[in-house]
């Protein structure tokens, strides 16, 4: 492998075509490195996110795995930070006029379309998000002074679920595009496969998980756990504490007005499903309306056999033990 990042941050420009390429997860090609099954067009981005990307102290980067809400988490911190110049009950609010991807940023793929240029040019404080895992972060972010981290993780057989649905729709899409050639057979027992194999968009899942939850044993001050199935419990007591992390926590003023339920409204399942902007349209490859699905815990059992679903407990509880992390 051409390139590797060090604790400079050096990284020579990668030779991305010489890492193991996957092609059995369409129609995303994943490359292999540093112990994860990556989007090969995010990968491009690395190299320049290490040497060129120029943290700030304000900067809030949200890290996910795919499918766990990081839809959600951008709405919400994004309605959040910036609550003063966008009030969250506004009707011109961007979030009614953009697509929460098209507003929060994935810092890899941005340095792989344009050397990051848009993320220089945003404002401070930015809101940035990566599907990086933890390990293949630039030392910007992660030592010293860094940036602030939120993580969302949701239980893998859910995450699993929804990463099939929208490998399908986003599939039959590109299939149209091309002209409805058929493709090869892709199913869902294959599609479990690959998964239970770490062989998917950042995956494996439970390497990726671990990462940020041992992080943010670490340094709870910078690194922020958060889980889809309790922010769905109780998302407005969530919305405070995400924005106490971020050092903007709400003025008695503000609860008093009804602030943080405008928040929570405004970036829920249906609020946002039912945004004109989000009903068309795309975000490259991906319809901004595929983002939106049912949004609960648990409709893995509505798909997976209970000896799928245990297969992945276990491989995913064998992966964790001793962390103190469990689904
Ligand atoms: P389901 O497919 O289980 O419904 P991501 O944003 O990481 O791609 O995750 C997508 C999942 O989050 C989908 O789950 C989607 O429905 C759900 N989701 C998207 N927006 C949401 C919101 N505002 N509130 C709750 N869940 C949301």
């Amino acid at each position: 492998v051409a390139w590797s990042s060090s604790t400079d941050d050096a990284c020579a420009i990668a030779d991305i075509t010489s890492l193991p390429l996957e092609t059995r997860f369409p129609p995303f090609r994943l490359r292999q490195y540093g112990g994860f099954w990556l989007l090969e067009k995010f990968l491009e981005g690395v190299p320049a996110l290490h040497s060129v990307f120029e943290p700030r102290p304000s900067d809030v980067v949200l890290g996910s795995f795919p499918k766990c809400g990081t839809t959600w988490l951008k709405a919400l911190a994004f309605a959040t930070r910036n609550r003063a110049d966008h009030p969250p009950g506004g009707l011109d609010h961007p979030l009614r006029r953009r697509n929460p991807h098209d507003i929060v940023h994935y810092l890899e793929l941005q340095f792989a379309v344009s050397m990051g240029h848009a993320l220089a040019a945003l404002p401070s404080p930015r809101v940035l998000a990566t599907h990086l895992p933890y390990s293949l972060l630039p030392r910007r972010i992660t030592a010293g002074q860094g940036c602030r981290i939120v993580y969302i993780c949701r239980d893998p057989k859910d995450a699993f679920v929804s990463s099939w649905f929208f490998t399908n729709k986003t599939a039959a899409a590109e299939r149209a595009r091309a002209g409805g050639e058929e493709p090869p057979p892709y199913t869902f027992e294959e599609a479990f496969e690959l998964f239970c194999d770490g062989i998917c968009v950042s995956g494996p899942q439970w390497r990726h998980v671990l990462g940020y939850w041992e992080e943010s044993r670490r340094r709870p001050e910078k690194v922020l756990f958060l889980r889809y199935e309790e922010m769905l419990r109780d998302t407005a007591g969530n919305v405070r504490k995400l924005a106490e992390f971020m050092g903007c926590g709400f003025s008695g003023e503000e609860e008093a007005s009804g602030v943080v339920q405008d928040i929570v409204e405004l970036c829920s399942l249906k609020s946002l499903k039912n945004m004109d902007v989000n009903k068309s349209g795309s975000h490259g490859p991906l319809a901004h309306e595929s983002f939106f699905r049912k949004g609960v815990a648990g409709d893995w059992s509505n798909h997976m056999t209970p000896a799928m679903a245990e297969r992945l407990d276990t491989i995913v509880e064998d992966a964790l033990r001793g962390s103190g992390l469990t689904f």
